[in-house]
C-alpha cells in the first residue's frame, strides 16, 4: 500500500529529489576513470552488502549509507609510501558517492543493484515453495479453482467477498449465487490440470516503456496480464500475447458507463476483443462492483475472448497465506495474485513491468529518471496495495530461483 507519506514522497516531491551527490560539479566531468573507479566501487559494495547477509534479512535492513566518514576513517597502521599516490583518486571518488536522504531512495539503490546481478532458477526451492503452498490450499487448487466454474460453486451458496476483512461481531459480506449467475460459468477453469513451461506476468509499470520486452514475453507459452492494458501501442515494449487478462470491475464503471446503452456495450466489446482466450474479472473484490461486473457477463456472453468470474475463496486464500507471512494487512494486487498462480502451474516464469519506484537509476554514476506508475494511462499512485512490500517478496522469490525479474532493457 502506499500511504500518504510514501504517496508524497512518489508524486509531490519526486524521488530524484532525494538523492544527493556529495560535488555536483566533478559529477558532470568527463573523466571516464573516475566513473569507472565509481562504479565498481559502488557494485562491490552492493555485492558484499548483498552476499553477505541472507536476501530475507537483507530486505528488512536499512542501506547503509555510504558516506566520506566510512571510506575516509585512518589506517591502523600508516600506509606504505607506494599506495599513498593512489590517495588522491580515491578522495575523488568519495565526493561522488551516493548520499542516501530518504529510505525510499536507499532501497531503490539496493534493489536495483540486486536485479543486476546474475540470476539462476533453483527448482528445489521451487518446489518446496509449491508444498507449503498445497499444504494450506489442498482443497482450493489454482489450477481449478482461481475462477468460479459449474464445479466449484453452487446455485444459493453464499460467496464471501474477498477483499473486506472480518469485523468483530458483524457477519462477513456474501453473495448469494443466482442461476443466472451459474448459468454464465464455465464448466471446468481454463487452466484446469495445465502445465506451461515458461509463463509471463505482465505488470503495469512504466518501467517497460522503452524495454524492448516484447519479443521476448511473446516466447512465453502462456502470458499473464493485469488491468487490460491496450497490446498494439505497446508491441515493442510489452508484446501481443495474452492468455489471461485481468479487468479491474472499475473500468467497466469508468471507461464503459456501467454498460447502460449499446454504444457502451459495443465499445466494450471491441476494447476486450484485443485479448486473445481469457479476461479475469474480480465480481466479487467488493460489493459496490458486482452488479456491473455480472451484467458484463450477460451482455457478452459466449464470445471471445471469454469473461471469467474471480473465485473469492482462492483469492482470499492467497492473501491470508501472504498475510501470515508478514505481508502485512492491505489487500494484494492482482498482479501478485498472478504471479502466485503462475507458480503453481508453469515451471518458468518471468516478470515484467513490476517496479514500485517512480523512478529509475541510470547506468552513469549520480543519474536518476522518472518511471511512470502505468506505461499505458497517465493514472497516478491510487491504489492501496502494498506495492513495495509485494515487491520486497517478488525480489526475494528471485534471489532464491523461484522465479526471475526484469527491470532492464531486454535487447
Ligand atoms: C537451491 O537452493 C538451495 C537452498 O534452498 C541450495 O541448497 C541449493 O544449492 C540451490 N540449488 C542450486 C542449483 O542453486
Ligand atoms: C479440505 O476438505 C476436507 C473435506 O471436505 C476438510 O475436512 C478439510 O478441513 C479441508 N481442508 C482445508 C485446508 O480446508
Ligand atoms: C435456491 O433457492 C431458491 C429460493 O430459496 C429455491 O427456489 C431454489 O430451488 C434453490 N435452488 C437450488 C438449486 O437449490
Ligand atoms: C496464448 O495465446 C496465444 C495468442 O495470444 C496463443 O497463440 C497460444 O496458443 C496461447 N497459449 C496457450 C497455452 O493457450
Ligand atoms: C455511453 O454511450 C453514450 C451514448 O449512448 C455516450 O454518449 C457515452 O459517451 C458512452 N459512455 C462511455 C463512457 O463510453
Amino acid at each position: 500500500m502506499i500511504d500518504t507519506h510514501m504517496a508524497r514522497r512518489y508524486h509531490i516531491k519526486p524521488l530524484r529529489h532525494n538523492f544527493q551527490v556529495y560535488n555536483r560539479s566533478s559529477f558532470h566531468s568527463e573523466n571516464i576513470s573516475m566513473l569507472v573507479i565509481l562504479t565498481i566501487a559502488t557494485i562491490t559494495v552492493c555485492t558484499i552488502t548483498y552476499f553477505t547477509a541472507n536476501a530475507r534479512e537483507l530486505m528488512e535492513t536499512r542501506a547503509r549509507p555510504v558516506g566520506t566518514s566510512r571510506l575516509a576513517k585512518p589506517p591502523k597502521t600508516p600506509p606504505p609510501a607506494e599506495p599513498m599516490s593512489n590517495h588522491k583518486s580515491n578522495s575523488h571518488f568519495t565526493r561522488n558517492l551516493w548520499n542516501f536522504v530518504a529510505n525510499e531512495a536507499e532501497k531503490l539503490f539496493l534493489y536495483q543493484h540486486f536485479l543486476e546481478t546474475p540470476w539462476k532458477p533453483n527448482t528445489t526451492n521451487q518446489q518446496m515453495w509449491r508444498s507449503e503452498w498445497n499444504e494450506l490450499a489442498s482443497n482450493l487448487t489454482a489450477d481449478k479453482d482461481f475462477i468460479l466454474t459449474q464445479q466449484n460453486v453452487k446455485e444459493n451458496d453464499s460467496l464471501t467477498y474477498s477483499l473486506y476483512r472480518k469485523v468483530k461481531g458483524k457477519p462477513m459480506k456474501q453473495f448469494k449465487v443466482t442461476k443466472k449467475l451459474m448459468d454464465n460459468l464455465p464448466n471446468a477453469s481454463p487452466l484446469d490440470g495445465s502445465h506451461f513451461g515458461r509463463c509471463s506476468v505482465v505488470g503495469n509499470s512504466g518501467i517497460l516503456l522503452d524495454s524492448d520486452c516484447g519479443k521476448q514475453i511473446d516466447q512465453s507459452d502462456y502470458v499473464f496480464r493485469c488491468n487490460t492494458a491496450p497490446l498494439e501501442p505497446f508491441r515493442c515494449d510489452a508484446g501481443m500475447k495474452s492468455n489471461l487478462t485481468t479487468m479491474n470491475p472499475s473500468i467497466i464503471e469508468r471507461r464503459f458507463n456501467c454498460l447502460k446503452k449499446e454504444e457502451n456495450i459495443s465499445s466494450f466489446a471491441k476494447a476486450i476483443s484485443q485479448y486473445n482466450d481469457d479476461i479475469w474479472l474480480p465480481c466479487f473484490g467488493i460489493q459496490s462492483h458486482t452488479q456491473t461486473c455480472l451484467k458484463s457477463l450477460d451482455v457478452y456472453e459466449g464470445l471471445n475472448p471469454r469473461l471469467l468470474v474471480a473465485n473469492p475463496a482462492h483469492f482470499r486464500l492467497v492473501w491470508d497465506f501472504w498475510r501470515e507471512r508478514k505481508f502485512g494487512t492491505e489487500p494484494l494486487s492482482t498482479g501478485f495474485y498472478l504471479v502466485h498462480v503462475a507458480l503453481s502451474v508453469c515451471e518458468e516464469i518471468h516478470l515484467y513491468g513490476f517496479w514500485p519506484f517512480s523512478a529509475q537509476l541510470d547506468p552513469s554514476p549520480g543519474q536518476v529518471h522518472d518511471i511512470p506508475y502505468h506505461y499505458f494511462d497517465n493514472l497516478k499512485v491510487t491504489k492501496n496495495h502494498n506495492m513495495n512490500k509485494e515487491f520486497q517478496i517478488l525480489l526475494q522469490m528471485h534471489k532464491h530461483g523461484l522465479l526471475q525479474m526484469h527491470a532492464g532493457k531486454c535487447s
